[in-house]
């Protein structure tokens, strides 16, 4: 079977909403057994219900990933005995601002998860990946290489993204650890939904459509779409990449305008 991953021990964070939770099932489906990572659990755990529901392996937890202790305490139970295969650190917040409009509380607040978040679960994991090699995949977003407008610290956040999968990949290149990241455009999650709903009250439909076109494929990316994607990067039919970024954006970055 192509894009095996039978045996593979995963972990994914934000995995019990949108995009993460679209990749954890992806990632049992082939095989994986995922370590969901959550700010809550609950959601995490209905994630891995339904993961069971289709005879796949999951593990829910709650942990805020901008917490370096928790971070490393649970990451270190969790590959205890086992080597770790597959990060995906999927976990992500946004604020909607510009320079002037972005408070430095709001500054930090999203560093926290989208940053150091990042940081801190590489650096929790790659010492149990360095035995037997792996793979890790960073979310970014298409906010990374365009700087989307009103989203000053969010598109800096996901440009760091960008160059810490970099930096990890040539880093780790002798250890058999394979660093991508991912660059969504709009992808249809509880992420898009909630801010229709508190920018745009009463008018989310329409602004629903307004946002689906300026993907120029006409329409937001689904979640499968980019789980797909990490199911791809992830197994060894991927093998001879690392240090990249992909889109996956309806056109977004090169067809506009
Ligand atoms: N949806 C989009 O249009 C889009 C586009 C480009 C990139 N992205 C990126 O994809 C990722 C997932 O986005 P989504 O749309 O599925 O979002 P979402 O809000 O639906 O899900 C994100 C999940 O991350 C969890 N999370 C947030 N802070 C956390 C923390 N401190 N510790 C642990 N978990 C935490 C949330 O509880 C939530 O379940 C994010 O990194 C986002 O920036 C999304």
């Amino acid at each position: 079977m192509k894009f095996n991953l039978e045996g593979k021990n995963a972990i994914i964070t934000g995995g019990g909403s949108g995009i993460g939770k679209a990749i954890a099932i992806a990632l049992a489906d082939q095989g994986a057994l995922v370590h969901i990572l959550e700010l809550n659990e609950s959601p995490a755990k209905e994630t891995a219900r339904e993961i069971h529901q289709r005879n796949g392996s999951a593990i829910a937890y709650s942990c805020d990933v901008s917490n370096q202790k928790e971070v490393q305490k649970l990451i270190g139970e969790i590959t205890k005995t086992k080597a770790l295969d597959i990060l995906i650190n999927n976990a992500g917040i946004a604020h909607i601002g510009d320079v002037e409009t972005t408070s430095e509380e709001d500054l930090d607040r999203v560093y926290n998860v989208n940053i150091k978040g990042v940081y801190n679960c590489i650096n929790a994991s790659i010492g149990a990946m360095k035995e037997n090699g792996g793979v890790i995949i960073n979310m970014a977003s298409v906010a990374a290489t365009v700087g989307i407008s009103q989203r000053f610290a969010y598109s800096m956040t996901k440009g760091a993204v960008l160059t810490m999968t970099y930096s990890v990949a040539k880093d780790y290149l002798d250890f058999g650890i394979r660093c991508n990241s991912i660059s969504p455009a709009r992808v249809h999650t509880p992420f898009v939904d909630g801010y229709l709903k508190k920018t745009y009250p009463g008018r989310e439909e329409e602004m629903f459509e307004a946002l689906s076109k300026t993907q120029p494929i006409g329409r937001m990316g689904r979640p499968e779409e980019i789980a797909n994607l990490v199911v791809y990067l992830c197994s060894n039919e991927a093998s001879f990449i690392t240090g990249t970024d992909f889109p996956i954006d309806g056109g977004f970055i090169r067809l506009n305008g």
